[in-house]
């Protein structure tokens, strides 16, 4: 049920904010352990680093460090921790002085919250997300060059997350002050602003704030090399008839430029395959805003959004496993702006007295193109 509304403005701490590499990994609870790495191992690929009867440890295959994704048997699907690699273990302490001041939950474990990460700092932030901190961390063989393990739908890379949070510009000011920069945004002309990518690697984002009921965890990304893995990931789910668990793509993104697949695993959990989105480096990298009215911003080739990658989403939880309350959005939806009543045709300001003077938003060839049980 939606919550209280929190306050507006988040203050800017005096404390400086943790100087953060890069996403790590995400620990996902799931509900079904052995199906989850069925999903996770055998269908995408990615390396068992260590596992036991309680959890999985997953890497990609150009990862070093200990894991990218840990699946831990839990009793409610959702994500118990978004985590980020620090520059050095001095930023754990700049953590904990940036959290605490904003009274914020703060936890540190200085053997890890997980097999394989040593001194981590687990806070629940302003936005409601539980973000963990650490630099010490197991290394482990990186497989950039055991082509002999590689896959043709290798994910060699965790890329990004993606939050879902009520009041996007609120989120945005303060992942600033966290250090982040933003690199690309949907707004409209009144003002409101529907998304946001956010990175702090040279790449479009290491996470991306997207409006809607939250906090709630949108999807967790993993890159391949080149877009034919992609299309190889999507004929592998076919010849195991698992074509269900596509969601929505492959296709090329607008924002970020990327080419994308969205899959959802067993308990829901949204994941995306991504590749070839841009360098971002330079200190004036500039900013790119889409119109939330421009059709090839969430799909290049102007595909519709199915309704449910709006929608769902997966709980988060707090530092003692219990999830979040969400607060409701309360400013206008994209989805509301961008699909039609129908929950197939795309919407556009002019579109009401274009359609009332003809009926023909969209050629008629190119409607209903959703799937059977996926329309509003
Ligand atoms: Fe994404």
């Amino acid at each position: 049920m939606p919550g209280q509304t929190p306050p507006a403005s988040i203050p800017t701490p005096t404390a400086p904010p943790p100087d953060i590499l890069r996403c790590a990994y995400m620990e996902l609870v799931v509900t079904d352990l052995a199906a989850s790495r069925n999903f996770y191992v055998d269908v995408l690929g990615l390396v068992v680093t260590e596992e036991d009867t309680e959890a999985v440890y997953l890497r990609s295959i150009e990862e070093f460090i200990h894991h990218n994704l840990v699946l831990r048997q839990g009793p409610v699907a959702a994500v118990a921790a978004f985590s980020y690699r620090v520059r050095s273990p001095q930023e754990l302490d700049r953590a904990v002085a940036f959290y605490t001041e904003l009274g914020c939950e703060v936890r540190r474990a200085p053997e890890g919250f997980t097999r394989g990460i040593g001194d981590s700092v687990r806070v629940v932030d302003p936005l409601g997300f539980p973000y963990e901190f650490f630099y010490d961390v197991e290394h482990v063989e990186r497989l950039a060059w055991r082509y002999d393990l590689h896959t043709p739908g290798a994910l060699v890379r965790l890329d990004h997350f993606n939050q879902v949070t009520p009041d996007v510009p609120r989120a945005v000011r303060f992942m600033e002050d966290l250090g982040f920069r933003v690199t690309e945004d949907i707004q409209d002309s009144e003002g409101t602003t529907y998304a946001a990518w956010l990175r702090r690697k040279p790449t479009v984002h290491d996470t991306a704030m997207t409006g809607g009921d939250g906090p709630r965890m949108h999807h967790v990304a993993f890159a391949t090399h080149e877009k034919h893995n992609i299309i190889a990931i999507c004929d592998k789910l076919g010849a195991l008839r698992l074509s269900d668990r596509i969601e929505r793509g492959p296709g090329r993104h607008g924002v970020s430029n990327a080419f994308y697949l969205y899959l959802r695993d067993p308990d829901g959990h949204r994941v995306e395959i991504y590749t070839q989105d841009y360098w971002t480096g330079d200190p004036d990298n500039p900013v790119v805003t889409w119109d939330v009215h421009d059709n090839q911003r969430r799909d290049w080739w102007g595909n519709p959004v199915v309704p449910s990658w709006y929608t769902e989403a997966s709980p988060v939880l707090d530092l003692d496993g219990v999830p979040q309350p969400v607060v409701a959005r309360t400013d206008t939806s994209e989805m509301a702006v961008t699909i039609g009543a129908d929950g197939f045709s795309y919407t556009r300001p002019e579109d009401a007295s274009r359609a009332q003077a003809d009926d023909d938003v969209l050629p008629s060839w190119k409607q209903g193109e959703y799937k059977l049980g996926h329309q509003l």
